[in-house]
């Protein structure tokens, strides 16, 4: 069976101390009959707006996903920055959901409706989040 035949899924997200919850989405993910792709947030995206940067640089995070039995693929996602210096990450993942073929968009609940704009070019669904775990947890309980 060629890869052709295989539901295209992207996701995005930081994955930034890999979890539980970030594990079982991906599995849920992989359990589709897809060739998932992560569009993982750059280091600079994920600190742009005063927010703090990742424990995990991108190289790092990109292999702990790599490792995983679920991720076909890893590709960065920033998006390109316009004259103001704002990140136009609405026309990047437009561009990437054509450039990559994919067919379906998939997120955690937590972003429910925030893809929606994508559904004129491929399909669009939200998965429940995993309750009790999350990378800023993490980080606040290690202080
Ligand atoms: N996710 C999930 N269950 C969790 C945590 C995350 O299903 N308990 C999903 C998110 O909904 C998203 C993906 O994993 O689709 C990547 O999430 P990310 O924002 O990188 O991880 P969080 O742990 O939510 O990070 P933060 O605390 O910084 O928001």
């Amino acid at each position: 069976m060629g890869r052709t035949s295989l539901t295209r899924i992207l996701t995005f997200g930081a994955f930034d101390l890999l979890h539980y919850g970030h594990m079982r989405l991906l599995q849920r993910l992989a359990g589709r009959g897809s060739y998932l792709i992560v569009g993982l947030a750059t280091d600079e995206l994920i600190s742009s707006g005063g927010k703090p940067s990742p424990f995990y640089p991108f190289d790092i995070r990109r292999e702990m996903l790599l490792h995983t039995r679920y991720v076909n693929e890893v590709v960065p996602h920033g998006g390109a920055v316009d004259g103001a210096g704002r990140v136009k990450l609405i026309a990047a993942k437009v561009e990437m959901v054509r450039d990559l073929k994919i067919d379906e968009i998939v997120m955690g609940a937590d972003w429910t409706g925030e893809y929606d704009f994508l559904l004129e070019h491929c399909r669009v669904t939200y998965l429940e989040r995993t309750p009790g775990i999350s990378t800023s947890l993490i980080r606040q309980a290690r202080g």
